[in-house]
């Protein structure tokens, strides 16, 4: 910590596999052209790695990168080399659960009216966040086989929830709607817990007594919920009610991708895994993409309204807006890749942010 240059941030880097690699280098040079006090330092964790040396996370990776760095930015990890894709599991999911980062934080936003699938849907109509709980669920892998390969088999995948995870990200939401204003400056007001707790009763039950009982310290705030199933459908017929949602592990895995699409696909898309106080990683919501990675084809987009995110919450406020800027003008006009209806490539679109960020 000591050695930490007053003012100027430490952040690792780690792109990872496939179309992280590309999209990262953007994001990166990005950051840089922000002139913001950062100085970063990447690392080969990854797939080439693991297969060149075995090695997912070097020994005390963890803690080195909680201890020596303010931030992590991620690209995305995934390769059809590793079939166990024990990699991905070990450095992401490690990340995620071992650092702790328990909320998952997931802007929503339409820059442009072009990018969404909806008809009569404009930008000032889709301006949520997605608050996804990121330790527990049905992602810490409880759970086993019984009588494999034989016509008696049987497979469980647990659902953990426990009082302290749940209650933790739902605080987390409310304070979130405190703390946050909506890009028009209106606050945000309503928070809206998505569950399935008609169907699974034991873990939504809980779900629902920490909503109802935290949501009494909070009286400005709405609270609200909605069925999972119920959700998806109004998503899509009228995303304009949606102001902050928070849900549980994979609920907020798969909604995600259906409010990506809102906003222009995955390329858009990006996330922050956050503990408060602690050192947080920031990764686009996309994955590695093999079969378009290492063509220059990848929408940087996301990875670069990531860096922003990250910038955000290294409280560098003037070049995260800078960043923001920049990005709503390339899709403006039309400086994108294919995916979000542009023809340059993920370098050339790179290449014309960081040419209005240093105009
Ligand atoms: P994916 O996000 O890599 O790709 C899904 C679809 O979106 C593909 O058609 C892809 O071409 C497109 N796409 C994704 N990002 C894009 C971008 N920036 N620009 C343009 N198009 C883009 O998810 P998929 O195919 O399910 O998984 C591929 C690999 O990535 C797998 O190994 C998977 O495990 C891994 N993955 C990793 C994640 C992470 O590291 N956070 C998240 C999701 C998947
Ligand atoms: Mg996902």
């Amino acid at each position: 910590m000591d050695e930490k240059r007053a003012g100027t941030k430490r952040v690792a880097v780690i792109p990872g596999d496939g179309i992280g690699k590309e999209v990262i280098l953007q994001a990166v040079r990005a950051i840089e052209a922000t002139g913001a006090a950062v100085e970063m330092m990447e690392f080969d964790w990854g797939a080439d790695r693991y297969l060149r040396d075995q090695t997912t996370v070097p020994p005390d990776g963890f803690a080195m990168l909680a201890l020596d760095f303010d931030a992590i930015l991620v690209g995305a990890f995934g390769d059809p080399r590793v079939k166990t894709n024990i990699h991905a599991k070990e450095i992401l999911l490690g990340m995620r659960f071992k650092m702790d980062l328990y909320a998952n934080v997931r802007p929503v936003r339409l820059l442009d009216a072009a990018l969404c699938p909806l008809k009569f849907v404009e930008p000032k109509d889709i301006d949520f966040v997605v608050l996804r709980e990121n330790t527990e669920g049905v992602y810490t892998d409880a759970g086993g086989v019984f009588k494999q390969g034989t016509p008696d088999e049987i497979a469980t995948q647990e659902d953990i929830n426990t009082r302290k995870g749940v209650e933790r990200i739902i605080r987390y939401a409310f304070e979130y709607c405190r703390t946050h204003a909506k890009l028009d400056g209106s606050p945000r007001s309503q928070l809206l817990m998505c569950d399935k707790s008609n169907a699974m009763t034991h873990a939504g039950g809980l779900w629902q007594r920490v909503f109802k009982e935290v949501s009494t310290e909070y009286p400005a705030i709405t609270a609200q919920h909605m069925y999972v199933d119920a959700l998806c459908m109004q998503m899509v017929r009228d995303p304009r009610q949606f102001d902050v949602i928070v849900t549980n592990n994979m609920f907020g895995d798969i909604i995600t991708d259906l409010a990506a699409a809102l906003q222009g696909g995955l390329g858009m898309a990006a996330s922050g895994n956050i503990h408060p106080g602690r050192t947080s990683m920031f990764e686009p919501v996309h994955g590695s993409a093999p079969p378009i990675a290492g063509k220059n084809q990848a929408n940087p987009f996301g990875a670069i309204l990531t860096a922003a995110m990250m910038l955000r919450h290294l409280e560098f406020t003037r070049e995260a807006d800078k960043i923001e800027a920049a990005v709503l003008e390339g899709v403006r006009q039309k400086k994108t890749t294919q995916d979000v209806g542009g023809s340059l490539g993920t370098k050339e679109a790179g290449e014309w942010i960081v040419a209005r960020l240093s105009s």
